[in-house]
C-alpha cells in the first residue's frame, strides 16, 4: 500500500482519509506525507482545518502572504476537516478558493477527518465542493481507517 502511495501519491489531488477517533489517521497520513516530501520541490506541510479556516480570514498582511504560500504548496495536508466551525458565508467561500486552488493546479491535497464529507447532510458549499472533488476518481481516492482507538 504504501508502494502504491509513493508511485501515484503526488500524481492526483490527493488522499481523503477518515475513521474513528484515534485509529491513527494522523500518524498514518503524515507519516506517507514525509515519505512522499523525499519527491517534492518543497517539504510537504501539516496544517489542522480549524487552524487554515482562521488564518484563511485573517486581514493580517503576513497571513495573506502565507495563504498564497500555502496555495502553492506541492503537499499539504490538512488534518482534523469536519471540527472547523463556519460561521459566515465568506469563510465558506474563502475555503473555497484555497481549495479550488489547490485542486485546479494539481497541487496535492491529503484530508484526514472523522468522518466521510459526501454523508454530511448539509448545505455549506465548501462542504459540498469537497465531496465533488472525492467522487471524481482520478482525483481523489477515500479510505476509511477501521481499528480501535489507540489512544491511551
Ligand atoms: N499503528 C499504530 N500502532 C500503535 N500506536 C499507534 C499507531 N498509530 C497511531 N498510534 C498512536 O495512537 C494515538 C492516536 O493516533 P493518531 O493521533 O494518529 O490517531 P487519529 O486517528 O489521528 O486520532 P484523532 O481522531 O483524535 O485525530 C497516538 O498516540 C499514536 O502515537
Ligand atoms: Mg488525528
Amino acid at each position: 500500500m504504501i508502494k502504491q502511495f509513493i508511485l501515484e501519491g503526488t500524481k492526483r489531488n490527493g488522499y481523503y482519509f477518515f475513521g474513528n477517533i484515534g485509529v491513527g489517521k494522523t500518524t498514518l497520513i503524515t507519516g506517507i506525507a514525509r515519505i512522499l516530501t523525499a519527491f517534492l520541490t518543497s517539504p510537504m506541510q501539516y496544517m489542522p482545518m480549524p487552524k487554515l479556516l482562521k488564518l484563511l480570514t485573517s486581514i493580517e498582511r503576513e497571513d495573506k502572504d502565507k495563504i498564497e504560500r500555502f496555495e502553492r504548496l506541492p503537499l499539504l495536508v490538512v488534518d482534523d476537516f469536519g471540527l472547523e466551525r463556519f460561521t459566515t458565508d465568506n469563510q465558506e467561500a474563502l475555503a473555497r478558493d484555497f481549495f479550488s486552488y489547490r485542486y485546479g493546479n494539481l497541487h496535492t491535497t491529503f484530508i484526514c477527518g472523522n468522518a466521510d464529507v459526501r454523508k454530511f447532510q448539509t448545505k455549506n458549499m465548501f462542504y459540498r465542493q469537497i465531496s465533488d472533488y472525492l467522487n471524481d476518481a482520478e482525483a481523489y481516492k477515500v479510505f476509511e481507517i477501521k481499528g480501535q482507538s489507540r489512544r491511551k
